[in-house]
């Protein structure tokens, strides 16, 4: 079991392999943090271990007996206006208007497996995989219960958690703040690892100091965002990429967040993270309860590329769906950066025929199909096909790209509304609005408003016909704006707070059916590129389009900042026609991610033609080293300009991939680059050279490479290794 209560400390303690985590009851019930960080055995702990002193502008909350106070403590989770003036963890209002929270130890339970998530997105884990301590805390002063999850990973680093409101009081209740978890540190002497980009530039890590007072890394915009991403990282300051220890704090959720940390001046360093409070105002009848989005974190004693690769495993394993974790995802090529809105039925066979004889395994038809749509301006929300562009309509042209040999994939959107649609027209009320406000545009389009049952059965009736008149077994579900004027016309004034989550919770609905109706379909998430790239997303589609520049120079750092917590078969990566380094370049970036093309056949060159499927027998041969193996970033693009470099190895050790980028030329410059993840006494044969190695020698002495080819802008080198 890896919870343990120690009943004469009051004292929990949570093992995974590698990690401990403890925290005690303390004689006021409060949750005290003790420790988080490599694995202890001890649990003789005192309460008081980490506790700081008592200061002396700390409110004394303790009923006079002046032990603690939660203003300088380490907590478990933390109230509001009752003692504790650092992040709040939780807040709530009350009918007479006041808002302080209290939250006090009442029992826990503890149980294998893990707790109901009921309609959210969550860590897939079984009976035999995982423990749970479930602690129950009150406020004494209104009996509103708090639930705290934190469920255990026996092989893994790390610890799920989340917390519920159960409204037990007598009134209705507001929830102003609802994060996921809260998690105290006796140091402030972090850094702060965040992603942070903007639309073609997401995902992007920025390393800063932990700085005194509150930094928060957020999204306001109803969607997880190209703009920061819901995972960061506390790592020491000597911690860098295979050494030193860090944490990581990952949140499975879509829609607005923050991730917030504070460090304040007795040395200590909080960390909460989870539903963004602002324009969040949840109504709690009583009796009802509300559950938060689930927060990972991880703890790695070996530095961020440890972190990593414990992240890659949780969601291989235990996020993405079971039916895609044992399956092959099929080689496809996309019509978007090919074709654009400028298709019929005829063209999209030739890409099938063309496709086919390149080694494509699937044909996705993109934006264009619907409606009648020929630009961005309109038909979102008219989900029947064009008939002017599909001669023959839908089902003639998917048997026709079948009998080719291709299977076939389509593209939706079906948050959004384009004001010139026959669903706007009649149903002008189902878009996202405020009375009386004038809607912003974006794109030219609005987005629908998911909180509504019956709004969602209509988008869902639709796509079903569709989905039903062939077989499709992939769909791209895009989402090409944030929210303005974040309102429902079908909620009532006091509700208009729970529209944001709600709209989550909606796309989530709407997703899951979706996949319960068809199984075995492929969904790939996408939001004008990778601007909703998160753990929720991947719960629903094992792959989510990475980002609209698809350059491969530019795409280093963007898969790079990615990989910081989610696997390579997670991003959505192609060859594309429209970028200036050459094919080679484009498909050795391309194969650290799903892997696929998104151009038109007809314009290659014989050339190019031959290049390309070459490429796609590397892919297979390399597929299972990439998709399943452990990823080693070995020098990261913005280390010295000029070259990146990094290879994965099969978790058995039994076949490695280098990766080598020349981002631009090096004047007379050696280059000797280490791989890692190998096994030191086996012997390797590189297959492009022939050459042996043993594991040590590639990873301790490493591979000279001043001599290769690579002594150009945008080169690259594939080595690929077998173990003999
Ligand atoms: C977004 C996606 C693209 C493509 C277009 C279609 O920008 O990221 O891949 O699907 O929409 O309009």
């Amino acid at each position: 079991m890896s919870v343990s209560y120690y009943e004469k400390n009051r004292l929990f303690k949570l093992d995974t392999p590698r990690s401990s985590y403890l925290f005690a009851v303390s004689d006021e019930n409060y949750l005290l943090h003790l420790y988080y960080g490599a694995r202890v055995s001890d649990h003789e702990i005192a309460p008081s271990f980490y506790r700081s002193s008592y200061a002396s502008f700390s409110p004394d909350a303790t009923g006079g007996t002046g032990n603690i106070s939660p203003d300088v403590s380490m907590m478990e989770v933390s109230g509001s206006g009752v003692g504790d003036f650092r992040l709040s963890t939780v807040i709530l209002r009350y009918a007479d208007g006041t808002s302080a929270t209290d939250l006090r130890y009442v029992s826990h339970r503890i149980y294998t497996g893990r707790p109901d998530a009921g309609a959210l997105p969550h860590v897939r884990l079984t009976e035999n995989e995982a423990d749970t301590l479930e602690i129950t805390m009150q406020d004494p002063a209104t009996g509103v219960q708090f639930l705290l999850y934190y469920t255990v990973l026996r092989e893994l680093d790390a610890l799920v958690r989340s917390i519920r409101v159960v409204n037990q009081s007598d009134e209705t209740v507001y929830i102003e703040k609802l994060h996921s978890l809260c998690c105290d540190f006796p140091q402030n002497d972090f850094d702060l690892i965040h992603l942070y980009g903007k639309w073609a530039k997401e995902r992007s890590p920025q390393r800063l100091p932990v700085m005194q007072g509150i930094q928060s890394v957020a999204s306001t915009r109803g969607a997880s965002s190209h703009y920061h991403n819901p995972g960061i990282c506390l790592a020491k300051k000597d911690t860098a990429e295979e050494s030193g220890e860090c944490f990581g704090f990952n949140l499975l959720y879509s829609g607005n967040f923050s991730a917030d940390t504070e460090a304040d001046g007795y040395g200590g360093t909080r960390v909460t993270m989870g539903i963004h409070p602002k324009d969040f105002r949840w109504r709690l009848e009583k009796g009802d309860s509300l559950l938060s989005p689930e927060a990972v974190t991880v703890f790695s004693g070996q530095g961020l590329g440890e972190m990593s690769r414990i992240y890659h495993r949780l969601y291989l394993s235990h996020i993405i769906s079971p039916y895609w974790r044992e399956r092959k995802r099929p080689l496809l090529l996309n019509s978007w950066e090919g074709c654009y809105f400028h298709f019929d039925s005829d063209k999209l066979v030739r890409l099938a025929r063309e496709g086919k004889e390149l080694g494509m395994e699937m044909l996705v038809m993109d934006d264009g199909w619907f409606g009648k749509r020929d630009d961005d301006t309109c038909s979102l929300g008219d989900w029947f096909v064009n008939e002017n562009k599909l001669k023959g309509g839908l089902a003639e042209l998917v048997r026709r790209v079948r009998e080719e040999g291709l299977a076939f994939g389509i593209w939706f959107e079906p948050e959004m509304i384009s004001p010139d649609s026959d669903l706007y027209r009649a149903h002008p009320d189902w878009c996202v609005q405020i009375k009386g406000r004038e809607k912003s545009l974006a794109r030219h389009q609005c987005v629908i408003d998911m909180t509504r049952q019956e709004v969602r059965d209509e988008i869902f009736r639709q796509m079903k016909a569709i989905m039903d008149s062939c077989p499709i077994t992939y769909l791209k579900w895009d989402f090409n704006r944030n929210l303005t004027e974040p309102s429902s016309l079908a909620l009532p004034p006091e509700r208009q707070g729970e529209f944001f989550h709600r709209f989550v919770l909606g796309t989530y609905e709407l997703q899951q059916r979706l996949l319960d109706e068809y199984p075995t379909l492929l969904l790939e998430n996408c939001s004008g590129g990778g601007g909703r790239f998160d753990g929720g997303m991947l719960y629903y589609s094992p792959q989510i389009w990475c980002s609209d520049n698809t350059d491969p120079i530019e795409r280093l750092s963007i898969q790079f900042g990615t990989s910081l917590f989610y696997p390579a078969s997670s991003m959505g990566a192609h060859v594309s026609a429209n970028q200036r380094t050459g094919y080679d370049t484009k498909a050795a970036v391309a194969l650290w991610g799903t892997f696929g093309y998104e151009l038109d056949p007809e314009k290659l060159t014989d050339e190019d033609k031959e290049t390309i499927k070459t490429q796609v027998a590397y892919y297979h041969k390399t597929y299972e080293t990439i998709h399943n193996g452990d990823l080693y970033r070995l020098i990261p693009p913005w280390e010295n300009g000029a070259t990146c470099a990094w290879n994965f190895a099969a978790r058995d050790k039994s076949s490695a991939l280098l990766t080598v980028i020349s981002i631009r030329k090096r004047e007379f410059q050696t280059l000797i680059v280490r791989m890692r993840g190998l096994e030191e006494e086996a012997v390797y044969r590189c297959e492009e050279t022939g050459e042996k190695y043993t594991g040590a020698f590639l990873m301790n002495a490493g591979l000279n490479l001043t001599d290769r080819d690579l002594n150009r802008d945008g080169a690259s080198l594939l080595l690929y290794f077998t173990k003999q």
